[in-house]
């Protein structure tokens, strides 16, 4: 049994990833901002006993983050996805977006998106590395976007895109930094997913953006490790 652990479980590709795993006899350590909150997570524990374990972190506060690092000493952890993520300024009807648009950004929401989307997951890399290079196969995953590809991004919003661009190269800095631990350390991309981030133009189920993703990573080594792999197993270039 592997010991899996999730940001951002609450909801979404967080919450399908907790869930199959944990259908598939795996331990998951699922962490979440509000767990009093998380009805759908908290079902899922009941559902599991003795399986899924649920942990209250907000990913942009590194005390915590730290403090459940701390809490888990000594616990082994096969699989770190980086899975906790904010699309940044949008509201229903699209308004919001020129706030990602140049010419009209709001700067305090890209120092916040940046926070969640890219400073954090290095944080919770770099405070969790001893528990999973302990692993026997110690893989680091980071759920980032295509926008944040220079080759295939189209999208042009400068907080989100950036953000997820700023992820991956730091993805390829941490695989050399980690090779000599053995943690194979990779970005992957869900596809254009139905969950709330994924919004009303999505077309993939997240069950099998979800699929994908186990497959992808269950198949992953040091070979693949600094690279950019898609739900479906293609190569992203950067
Ligand atoms: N859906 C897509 O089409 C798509 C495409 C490419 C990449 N992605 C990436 O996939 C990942 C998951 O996205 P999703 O589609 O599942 O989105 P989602 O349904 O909106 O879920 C986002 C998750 O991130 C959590 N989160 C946000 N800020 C957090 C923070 N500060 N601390 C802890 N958790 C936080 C949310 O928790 P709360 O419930 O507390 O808000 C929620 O569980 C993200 O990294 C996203 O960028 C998604």
């Amino acid at each position: 049994m592997a010991t899996i652990l999730i940001t951002g479980a609450s909801r979404g590709i967080g919450l399908e990833l907790t869930r199959q795993y944990a259908a598939a006899g795996e331990r998951v350590i699922a962490t979440c901002r509000s767990p009093s909150g998380a009805v759908d997570l908290q079902a899922l524990a009941a559902a599991h006993p003795g399986l899924l374990q649920v942990e209250a972190l907000d990913v942009t506060d590194f005390a915590a983050i730290d403090a459940l690092a701390a809490r888990l000493a000594g616990t082994t952890i096969d699989i770190l996805i980086n899975n906790a993520g904010d699309i940044g300024p949008r509201d229903p009807d699209r308004t919001r977006l020129i706030e990602q648009r140049f010419g009209t950004l709001n700067y305090a929401e890209w120092r916040r998106v940046l926070d969640v989307n890219m400073l954090a997951p290095i944080k919770v890399a770099e405070a969790f590395a001893s528990h999973v290079a302990a692993a026997k196969r110690p893989r680091l995953v980071f759920v980032s976007s295509t926008t944040g590809s220079n080759v295939e991004g189209r999208y042009p919003l400068f907080v989100y895109c950036s953000s997820k661009a700023g992820l991956n190269k730091c993805v390829t800095m941490l695989a050399m930094a980690l090779k000599d631990r053995g943690v194979t350390c990779l970005a992957v991309c869900p596809g254009h997913v139905k969950t709330e981030l994924g919004g009303d133009g999505a077309v993939l189920e997240v069950g099998e953006s979800v699929r994908g993703l186990r497959a992808v990573i269950d198949g992953a080594g040091l070979a693949q490790s600094g690279q950019f792999i898609r739900y479906n197993g293609e190569t992203i270039a950067w």
